[in-house]
């Protein structure tokens, strides 16, 4: 198999940085498509659109083939590594060509991102279920945070990776696992939304649109 350069870059991370990054291959088209799907409705308003974790940028090109005249996008990304893929895919690729000017590559982690209420869409791919269920409350109150009343939220997880693990672990990441599931669960509830099952990926992930309710 010819692995891409960004692939290549995407597995030299995972075995780099497992925690942060949470899976071994960039996500797949399908992923992609139904992570970014409220950005292809037709007679939109221009969006300010935030993605977290880019890492190699599958999800940010469809977000760049979906954006509109007058949509902007910030896209934070902890790895300086990752942070220097997507700059140079930004600045090169024919993709992004049609908005690079209103595209911005952030190297910060997400909880420490300034504003208020900054965004109307948030695309987020970051691995949950690799932290502790303290960090995933704070991850969860930045983006609500920087979300707009009104707003979308988007992000996925790894379908089963809460039962399926489970069994093959200890007892405190068993724990730490049932907390985060409790918790997104929870916040879930709270803001409403759909959740779709995409099952061309490897893994196989769950993908949940969110909406902040307007106050
Ligand atoms: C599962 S990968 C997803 C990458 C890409 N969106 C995709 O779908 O292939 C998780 C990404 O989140 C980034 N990340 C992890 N923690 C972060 C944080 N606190 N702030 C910003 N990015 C973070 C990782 O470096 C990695 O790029």
């Amino acid at each position: 198999m010819v692995l891409s350069g960004r692939t290549k870059t995407f597995l030299a991370e995972f075995r780099r940085n497992f925690h942060t990054t949470g899976a071994l291959l960039p996500s797949g088209k399908s992923l992609a498509f139904e992570v970014t799907k409220h950005l292809a409705i037709p007679h939109r308003k221009p969006l300010k659109i935030l993605e977290v974790g880019p890492g190699t940028g599958p999800v940010t090109r469809i977000i760049a083939k979906r954006m509109i005249k007058g949509d902007t996008l910030d896209a934070v990304e902890i790895n300086p590594a990752f942070a220097l893929a997507m700059s140079e895919l930004v600045a090169n690729e024919a993709d992004f060509a049609a908005h690079r000017s209103r595209i911005r590559v952030i190297e910060a982690d997400l909880v420490t991102l300034p504003g208020n209420e900054e965004y109307d869409a948030i695309i987020c791919g970051l691995p949950f279920n690799n932290f502790d269920s303290e960090l995933v409350g704070q991850m969860f109150n930045s983006l609500e945070g920087l979300l707009k009343p009104g707003g979308r939220l988007s992000y996925f997880e790894y379908w089963a990776i809460q039962t399926l693990k489970l069994p093959f672990v200890g007892s405190k990441t068993r724990q730490r696992l049932r907390g985060i599931g409790r918790l997104t669960g929870e916040i879930r509830k709270r803001m409403g939304g759909a959740t779709r099952l995409i099952l061309a990926n490897f893994p196989p992930a769950l993908v949940h649109h969110l909406l902040k309710p307007k106050s």
